[in-house]
Protein backbone atom coordinates (compact mmCIF):
# COMPACT_ATOMS: atom_id res chain seq x y z
CA UNK A 1 0.00 0.00 0.00
CA UNK A 2 0.68 3.98 -0.62
CA UNK A 3 -0.50 7.01 0.24
CA UNK A 4 -0.80 7.53 -3.40
CA UNK A 5 -2.88 4.24 -4.09
CA UNK A 6 -5.29 5.63 -1.25
CA UNK A 7 -6.17 9.44 -2.42
CA UNK A 8 -5.46 8.68 -6.59
CA UNK A 9 -8.66 9.28 -7.70
CA UNK A 10 -10.17 9.47 -4.47
CA UNK A 11 -13.31 11.22 -5.07
CA UNK A 12 -13.93 12.92 -1.73
CA UNK A 13 -13.52 17.08 -1.31
CA UNK A 14 -11.06 16.30 1.34
CA UNK A 15 -11.18 13.27 3.88
CA UNK A 16 -8.19 11.68 2.92
CA UNK A 17 -7.08 14.24 -0.03
CA UNK A 18 -3.93 14.56 2.51
CA UNK A 19 -3.15 10.69 3.45
CA UNK A 20 0.38 9.89 6.09
CA UNK A 21 0.97 5.98 5.44
CA UNK A 22 3.73 4.30 7.32
CA UNK A 23 3.75 0.34 7.09
CA UNK A 24 4.47 0.47 10.57
CA UNK A 25 3.71 2.73 13.27
CA UNK A 26 2.72 2.98 17.30
CA UNK A 27 -0.27 4.32 16.76
CA UNK A 28 -2.46 6.18 13.86
CA UNK A 29 -3.75 8.01 17.13
CA UNK A 30 -0.52 8.78 18.39
CA UNK A 31 0.35 10.57 14.51
CA UNK A 32 -2.62 12.29 13.74
CA UNK A 33 -2.98 13.49 17.49
CA UNK A 34 0.70 15.69 16.86
CA UNK A 35 -0.56 16.24 13.12
CA UNK A 36 -4.04 17.76 14.40
CA UNK A 37 -2.14 19.89 17.45
CA UNK A 38 0.24 21.29 14.66
CA UNK A 39 -2.75 22.27 12.54
CA UNK A 40 -3.25 19.57 9.78
CA UNK A 41 -5.71 20.28 7.75
CA UNK A 42 -9.53 18.78 7.81
CA UNK A 43 -9.23 15.29 6.48
CA UNK A 44 -6.09 14.46 7.05
CA UNK A 45 -5.47 10.87 7.06
CA UNK A 46 -2.83 8.32 8.66
CA UNK A 47 -2.84 5.20 7.45
CA UNK A 48 -0.72 2.29 9.60
CA UNK A 49 -0.53 -1.63 7.82
CA UNK A 50 0.93 -2.64 10.91
CA UNK A 51 0.34 -1.14 14.37
CA UNK A 52 2.71 -2.08 17.43
CA UNK A 53 1.24 0.07 20.18
CA UNK A 54 -2.64 0.11 18.93
CA UNK A 55 -5.21 1.50 21.30
CA UNK A 56 -8.63 0.32 22.09
CA UNK A 57 -11.79 2.25 24.00
CA UNK A 58 -11.23 1.87 27.88
CA UNK A 59 -7.29 1.85 27.86
CA UNK A 60 -7.79 -1.66 26.08
CA UNK A 61 -4.76 -2.69 23.79
CA UNK A 62 -5.59 -3.22 19.95
CA UNK A 63 -4.40 -6.56 17.70
CA UNK A 64 -3.19 -4.56 14.89
CA UNK A 65 -0.79 -6.87 12.22
CA UNK A 66 -0.18 -6.05 9.02
CA UNK A 67 -3.19 -7.41 6.23
CA UNK A 68 -5.74 -5.53 8.77
CA UNK A 69 -7.28 -1.37 8.79
CA UNK A 70 -5.98 0.88 11.02
CA UNK A 71 -6.29 4.36 10.43
CA UNK A 72 -7.49 7.85 11.67
CA UNK A 73 -9.39 10.73 10.22
CA UNK A 74 -8.64 13.96 11.40
CA UNK A 75 -11.73 16.77 12.06
CA UNK A 76 -12.74 19.42 13.15
CA UNK A 77 -16.18 19.70 13.73
CA UNK A 78 -18.81 22.34 15.49
CA UNK A 79 -19.73 21.36 19.20
CA UNK A 80 -22.56 20.65 18.65
CA UNK A 81 -21.47 17.72 16.06
CA UNK A 82 -18.62 15.84 18.28
CA UNK A 83 -21.40 13.82 19.74
CA UNK A 84 -22.64 12.51 16.63
CA UNK A 85 -19.19 11.60 15.33
CA UNK A 86 -19.64 8.10 16.74
CA UNK A 87 -22.68 7.69 15.15
CA UNK A 88 -21.19 8.65 12.03
CA UNK A 89 -17.84 6.32 11.95
CA UNK A 90 -19.53 3.16 12.66
CA UNK A 91 -22.66 3.67 10.00
CA UNK A 92 -19.52 4.99 7.74
CA UNK A 93 -18.05 1.09 8.41
CA UNK A 94 -21.21 -0.53 8.28
CA UNK A 95 -21.97 1.11 4.72
CA UNK A 96 -18.82 0.09 3.49
CA UNK A 97 -18.05 -3.37 4.38
CA UNK A 98 -21.54 -4.22 3.19
CA UNK A 99 -20.77 -2.16 -0.42
CA UNK A 100 -17.80 -3.59 -0.71
CA UNK A 101 -18.14 -7.55 0.06
CA UNK A 102 -21.70 -7.78 0.47
CA UNK A 103 -22.02 -9.43 4.55
CA UNK A 104 -24.15 -7.72 6.84
CA UNK A 105 -22.73 -5.78 9.51
CA UNK A 106 -24.41 -4.44 12.86
CA UNK A 107 -23.60 -2.00 15.70
CA UNK A 108 -23.31 -2.98 19.18
CA UNK A 109 -23.65 0.07 21.13
CA UNK A 110 -21.77 2.66 21.20
CA UNK A 111 -19.76 1.79 18.02
CA UNK A 112 -18.76 -1.45 18.05
CA UNK A 113 -19.15 -3.06 14.54
CA UNK A 114 -20.37 -6.21 14.49
CA UNK A 115 -20.70 -9.40 11.65
CA UNK A 116 -22.82 -12.60 13.24
CA UNK A 117 -22.42 -11.14 16.57
CA UNK A 118 -18.86 -11.15 16.71
CA UNK A 119 -16.27 -8.02 16.49
CA UNK A 120 -14.78 -7.28 13.44
CA UNK A 121 -13.98 -3.17 13.50
CA UNK A 122 -12.99 -1.01 16.76
CA UNK A 123 -13.59 2.98 16.94
CA UNK A 124 -11.92 5.17 18.94
CA UNK A 125 -13.13 8.76 18.91
CA UNK A 126 -10.34 11.47 20.72
CA UNK A 127 -11.01 15.16 20.53
CA UNK A 128 -9.80 18.37 22.47
CA UNK A 129 -11.95 21.39 23.18
CA UNK A 130 -10.97 24.13 24.55
CA UNK A 131 -14.48 26.33 25.82
CA UNK A 132 -17.21 25.81 22.75
CA UNK A 133 -14.72 25.52 20.18
CA UNK A 134 -13.20 21.77 19.12
CA UNK A 135 -9.81 21.88 18.19
CA UNK A 136 -9.91 18.38 17.01
CA UNK A 137 -11.49 15.34 16.46
CA UNK A 138 -9.86 12.13 15.67
CA UNK A 139 -11.72 9.07 14.38
CA UNK A 140 -10.03 6.40 15.10
CA UNK A 141 -10.84 2.90 12.84
CA UNK A 142 -9.28 -0.55 13.16
CA UNK A 143 -11.31 -3.23 10.98
CA UNK A 144 -10.50 -7.16 11.19
CA UNK A 145 -9.54 -6.91 7.20
CA UNK A 146 -7.57 -10.48 6.95
CA UNK A 147 -7.08 -11.22 10.42
CA UNK A 148 -6.11 -14.87 11.06
CA UNK A 149 -8.52 -15.43 14.37
CA UNK A 150 -6.52 -18.96 14.82
CA UNK A 151 -3.44 -17.21 15.60
CA UNK A 152 -5.11 -15.67 18.26
CA UNK A 153 -7.18 -17.96 20.64
CA UNK A 154 -8.17 -16.06 23.15
CA UNK A 155 -10.18 -13.61 20.71
CA UNK A 156 -11.61 -15.99 18.78
CA UNK A 157 -14.80 -16.38 20.55
CA UNK A 158 -15.98 -12.81 20.56
CA UNK A 159 -13.77 -11.18 17.09
CA UNK A 160 -14.12 -11.87 13.47
CA UNK A 161 -12.59 -11.12 10.46
CA UNK A 162 -13.74 -9.96 6.70
CA UNK A 163 -11.95 -12.54 5.53
CA UNK A 164 -12.74 -15.46 7.65
CA UNK A 165 -16.40 -14.34 7.15
CA UNK A 166 -15.53 -14.46 2.98
CA UNK A 167 -13.35 -17.17 2.79
CA UNK A 168 -10.92 -15.17 0.83
CA UNK A 169 -8.44 -12.23 1.16
CA UNK A 170 -9.85 -9.04 1.04
CA UNK A 171 -8.50 -6.13 -0.58
CA UNK A 172 -8.23 -3.24 1.93
CA UNK A 173 -7.73 -0.46 -0.80
CA UNK A 174 -11.42 -0.42 -1.63
CA UNK A 175 -12.61 -0.73 1.65
CA UNK A 176 -10.28 1.67 2.65
CA UNK A 177 -11.43 4.22 -0.27
CA UNK A 178 -15.20 3.34 0.32
CA UNK A 179 -14.49 4.27 3.87
CA UNK A 180 -13.47 7.83 3.01
CA UNK A 181 -15.78 8.79 0.72
CA UNK A 182 -18.53 7.40 3.29
CA UNK A 183 -17.19 9.51 6.16
CA UNK A 184 -17.05 12.57 4.24
CA UNK A 185 -20.44 11.97 2.62
CA UNK A 186 -21.89 11.53 6.52
CA UNK A 187 -19.88 14.57 7.93
CA UNK A 188 -20.96 17.09 5.62
CA UNK A 189 -24.41 16.02 6.09
CA UNK A 190 -24.34 17.20 9.48
CA UNK A 191 -24.58 20.34 9.76
CA UNK A 192 -27.18 20.77 7.39
CA UNK A 193 -29.26 18.80 10.33
CA UNK A 194 -29.65 15.57 8.52
CA UNK A 195 -29.97 13.01 11.46
CA UNK A 196 -28.17 10.09 11.44
CA UNK A 197 -29.14 8.98 14.49
CA UNK A 198 -32.26 7.36 13.19
CA UNK A 199 -30.53 5.03 11.26
CA UNK A 200 -27.71 4.66 13.86
CA UNK A 201 -30.57 3.34 16.22
CA UNK A 202 -32.20 1.03 13.83
CA UNK A 203 -28.53 -0.47 13.26
CA UNK A 204 -28.23 -1.19 16.98
CA UNK A 205 -28.34 -5.24 17.79
CA UNK A 206 -28.77 -3.70 21.57
CA UNK A 207 -32.17 -2.40 21.77
CA UNK A 208 -34.25 -5.06 23.33
CA UNK A 209 -31.58 -7.12 25.00
CA UNK A 210 -30.73 -7.95 28.45
CA UNK A 211 -27.25 -6.82 28.61
CA UNK A 212 -24.64 -5.82 31.43
CA UNK A 213 -22.96 -2.52 31.02
CA UNK A 214 -19.42 -1.73 32.64
CA UNK A 215 -18.99 1.86 33.09
CA UNK A 216 -16.54 3.74 35.10
CA UNK A 217 -15.98 0.87 37.45
CA UNK A 218 -19.48 -0.41 38.23
CA UNK A 219 -21.19 -2.68 36.22
CA UNK A 220 -25.06 -3.09 35.99
CA UNK A 221 -27.61 -4.93 34.22
CA UNK A 222 -30.82 -4.52 32.78
CA UNK A 223 -32.65 -4.44 29.49
CA UNK A 224 -30.77 -2.13 26.36
CA UNK A 225 -34.75 0.21 25.96
CA UNK A 226 -33.39 3.33 23.74
CA UNK A 227 -30.44 5.53 22.97
CA UNK A 228 -30.87 9.46 23.30
CA UNK A 229 -30.45 11.72 20.20
CA UNK A 230 -26.52 12.03 22.05
CA UNK A 231 -26.07 8.80 21.87
CA UNK A 232 -26.62 8.11 25.31
CA UNK A 233 -27.81 4.26 26.31
CA UNK A 234 -30.75 4.05 28.34
CA UNK A 235 -31.09 1.33 30.63
CA UNK A 236 -34.30 -0.24 32.26
CA UNK A 237 -33.40 -1.75 35.75
CA UNK A 238 -35.37 -5.19 37.36
CA UNK A 239 -36.88 -2.36 39.60
CA UNK A 240 -37.89 0.25 37.03
CA UNK A 241 -35.60 2.45 37.38
CA UNK A 242 -33.94 4.13 34.48
CA UNK A 243 -30.48 5.02 34.13
CA UNK A 244 -28.51 6.89 31.49
CA UNK A 245 -25.11 5.48 30.20
CA UNK A 246 -22.55 8.25 28.89
CA UNK A 247 -20.18 5.49 27.85
CA UNK A 248 -18.77 2.04 28.79
CA UNK A 249 -18.76 -1.55 27.64
CA UNK A 250 -22.00 -3.78 26.93
CA UNK A 251 -22.11 -7.60 27.29
CA UNK A 252 -25.58 -8.98 25.77
CA UNK A 253 -26.54 -11.73 28.45
CA UNK A 254 -29.06 -12.93 26.20
CA UNK A 255 -28.79 -14.63 22.54
CA UNK A 256 -31.63 -12.27 20.85
C1 LIG B 1 -12.10 -0.44 20.42
O1 LIG B 1 -12.90 -1.23 19.95
O2 LIG B 1 -11.78 -0.51 21.62
C2 LIG B 1 -11.52 0.64 19.56
C3 LIG B 1 -10.39 0.16 18.71
C4 LIG B 1 -9.82 1.26 17.81
C5 LIG B 1 -8.64 0.79 17.01
C6 LIG B 1 -8.17 1.81 16.02
S1 LIG B 1 -7.00 1.15 14.88
C7 LIG B 1 -6.65 2.76 14.28
C8 LIG B 1 -6.61 3.65 15.50
N1 LIG B 1 -5.29 3.60 16.11
C9 LIG B 1 -5.33 3.07 17.34
O3 LIG B 1 -4.35 2.91 18.09
N2 LIG B 1 -6.59 2.75 17.66
C10 LIG B 1 -7.53 3.06 16.59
Amino acid sequence: MSSALITNGLKTRFVGQRTIYYPTLTSTMDVARQEAQQGAGEGTVVVADEQTAGRGRLNRAWLSPGGNIALSVILRPGLDCLHSLVMLASLAVVHSIEAVTGLKAQIKWPNDVLIGGKKVCGILIESRAQGNTVDYAIIGIGVNVNLRLDDFPDILPIATSLSRELGKEVARLSLIRCLLLEIERLYLALPAGESIYEEWQDRLVTLGRRVRVESGGTVQEGIAESVAGDGSLLLRHPDGSLTRIVAGDVTLRDQG
